[in-house]
């Protein structure tokens, strides 16, 4: 499978591309910290090694809770690896999601394999959007892409979990084949802001191999690139000293360079809109064994201007070059071009090249603590509704059923205001950590089966306007502080063990007295023999069910 190489070099990349080389012997280079999911594999398969790279995949069952596992068709298999052959598609809701944990302010190569291979039978290749936590992170078009499609981003995680995205926006059905995830190195391919969307990883070389893990530590898949018509190859056996941006030993063994001594060494290509913005990574090392006179000294533009006036790459080291600011090439042509000093004996040389586009992810997370908090609650009451994956509040469009929260501005994380869980087949008692949803606003827990005590710390959410508690099987009595809450509406109807002491109740509803404007809710029915007899019909009915009651337990307050 391929990443989709930009237009304007893609012809030449491909004649040199092989789909996956199998050179390497697996040795035992550190996984630490890679997460490698073979999607669509059984939940009992044990992790095995890829047999091409060495790289241990293990299943997807536990990073997501849904979905439904194939397999592409005999006839793709030879062209691709084991870790593409089997895939998870997703038949039910609209977004599904894999929660990964990560290193939190870490920057991760996240790359996410898709190969359709007519697992369906349908021969109706997929398309679908792929998000990252709550932002849209790329359309995925599997239209003509027999040999699939790599999408990957190097992106610095918020907090120590990290939501993968499938949505769905057509009729057809998202799907995924394998999902990786490799942290880099601290203080490496670091951005103003946004996160970097590969563009394209080369290095200069006719070797026609691509490179990747174990040769890359960090699982980067070099590409071969070569101009045979301007360029000639420099390789050496020498070791090459490493740099913290660590580009594999076999890419840095060998170079481009012009064929004429005094030839400018040129790279262009195009972008997929003339506000790109992009990174430019160039790796360099002095390959050649120099003579006592020879110097080799070049200057660097891109488009005209001056990046570096005098550079000389290091003898056997490595050495990596790159803007700190985002670039932009005029009409989205890019010339990168390398030119020979007056001092320099030798033309100018480049061993490897990686252009990111930035990509912006401006929608702010849910604040953890409400998220940490509502994942709590859905596994106390082991609730599996399809729509709640991913960030629980946005985007806005997909805010977890029964939800609500306070989106409006995308740069401040948004917080739950509202949970509704009413008819929801509840049981257990009323979980603790909804004292950690501290923006809550209403809570509707009515219509369940919920047991124990109504709990005090529900005095403790100070926004809270409106608690449904009614139609549960609570019992002993309702906390004083609950009933005194100033401007709550609640409701504990249809709870026959509940015992509110009737005195205190009404004293809540006479209470009222100083500050009777706060008392926002028009009535409070067991004061109001008055005012239920003088107000509507509907509320004689409450006060009769109340006497009809076996236990004065029952009560409500509007
Ligand atoms: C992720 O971390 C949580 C706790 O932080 C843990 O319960 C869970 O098992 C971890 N998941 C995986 C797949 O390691
Ligand atoms: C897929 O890869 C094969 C070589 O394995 C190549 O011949 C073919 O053109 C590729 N198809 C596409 C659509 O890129
Ligand atoms: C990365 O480096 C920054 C400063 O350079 C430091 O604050 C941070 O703790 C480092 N992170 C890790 C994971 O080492
Ligand atoms: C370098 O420039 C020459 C002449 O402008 C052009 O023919 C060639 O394609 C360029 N090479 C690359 C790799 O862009
Ligand atoms: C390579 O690294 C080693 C150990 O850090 C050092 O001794 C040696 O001088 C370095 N060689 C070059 C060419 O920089
Ligand atoms: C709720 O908040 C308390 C105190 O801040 C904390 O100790 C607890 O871990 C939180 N629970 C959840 C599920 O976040
Ligand atoms: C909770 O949802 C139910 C229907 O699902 C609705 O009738 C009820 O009004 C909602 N509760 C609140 C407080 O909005
Ligand atoms: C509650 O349980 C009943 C019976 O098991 C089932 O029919 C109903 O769909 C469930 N409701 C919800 C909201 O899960
Ligand atoms: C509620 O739970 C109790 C005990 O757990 C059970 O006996 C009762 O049938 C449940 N009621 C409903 C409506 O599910
Ligand atoms: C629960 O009570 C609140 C406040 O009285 C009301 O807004 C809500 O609609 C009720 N929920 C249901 C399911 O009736
Ligand atoms: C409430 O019910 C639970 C069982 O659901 C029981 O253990 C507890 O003792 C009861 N509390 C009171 C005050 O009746």
């Amino acid at each position: 499978m391929e990443y989709d190489h930009p237009q304007a070099i893609r012809l030449c990349a491909l004649i040199f591309v092989t789909f996956y080389a199998l050179l390497h012997l697996v040795e035992a280079q550190d996984q630490k910290g890679f997460i490698s999911l073979d999607c669509g594999s059984l939940p009992n398969e044990p992790p095995y090694n890829d047999p091409s790279t060495g790289l241990a995949y293990s299943t997807d069952d536990g990073f997501v809770h849904s979905g439904k596992t194939g397999r592409i068709q005999k006839e793709f298999e030879s062209i691709f690896s084991k870790p593409s052959l089997k895939l998870r598609y997703f038949p039910d809701g609209v977004r599904n999601c894999y929660t990964l944990n990560v290193t939190q302010d870490t920057n991760y190569l996240i790359k996410a394999v898709f190969v359709y291979g007519n697992y369906d039978g349908l021969n109706n290749p997929p398309s679908f959007d792929l998000y990252l936590g709550p932002n849209l992170w790329v359309t995925v078009d599997m239209n003509g892409r027999t040999n699939g499609t790599i999408q990957e981003i190097i992106h610095k995680t918020l907090s120590n979990s990290l939501q993968v995205c499938l949505v769905k926006t057509g009729t057809s059905l998202p799907m995924i084949n394998t999902l990786e995830l490799r942290p880099l190195k601290n203080n490496t391919y670091n951005t103003q802001s946004g996160s970097l969307k590969y563009f394209f990883r080369y290095y200069f070389s006719g070797s026609g191999q691509n490179i990747r893990y174990p040769d890359d530590v960090y699982d980067r898949k070099w590409y071969p690139f070569f101009d045979a018509k301007e360029w000639t190859e420099l390789t050496t056996n020498l070791n090459i000293n490493s740099s913290g941006y660590a580009p594999p030993q076999v890419v840095m063994a060998s170079a481009s360079t012009p064929i004429s001594t005094f030839a400018t060494w040129n790279f262009s290509w195009l972008l997929p809109s003339t506000t790109t913005q992009f990174y430019m990574y160039m790796h360099f090392a002095e390959i050649q064994t120099l003579r006592s006179l020879d110097t080799r000294e070049f200057k660097v533009t891109l488009n005209g201007k001056l990046a570096y006036e005098r550079y000389s790459p290091k003898t056997l080291a490595t050495e990596t070059i790159f803007y700190s600011t985002p670039q932009q090439c005029e009409d989205g042509t890019c010339l990168l071009e390398l030119t020979k000093t007056p001092k320099s004996t030798l033309p100018p040389l480049m061993n490897a090249l990686e252009v990111f586009t930035v990509i912006d992810f401006p929608q702010m997370e849910t604040n953890l603590d409400d998220v940490v908090a509502i994942k709590s609650i859905q596994n106390t009451y082991g609730l599996s509704k399809i729509s709640w994956q991913g960030d629980p509040c946005v985007p806005k469009q997909f805010l977890w059923d029964g939800l609500n929260c306070n989106n409006l501005d995308i740069s401040m994380p948004p917080v739950v205001t509202s949970l509704n869980l009413s008819s929801s087949n509840l049981t257990g008692i009323i979980a603790h950590d909804i004292q950690n949803l501290t923006h809550l606003q209403e809570l509707d827990l009515s219509n369940n089966n919920l047991t124990g005590e109504v709990p005090e710390f529900l005095a403790g959410i100070k926004s809270l306007l409106v608690i449904n508690l009614s139609g549960n099987n609570l019992n002993g009595s309702v906390p004083q502080t609950l009933l005194q809450k100033k401007g709550l509406k609640l409701n504990l109807e249809g709870n026959t063990n509940l015992i509110c002491p009737d005195g205190l109740c009404v004293n809540k509803a006479g209470n009222g007295g100083a500050k009777k404007t706060n008392v926002v809710i028009p009535v409070v029915a067991s004061v109001a023999f008055v005012v239920v007899l003088g107000s509507a019909l509907a509320f004689f009915f409450v006060f009769r069910k109340k006497k009809t009651s076996n236990s004065q337990g029952m009560h409500k307050k509007f």
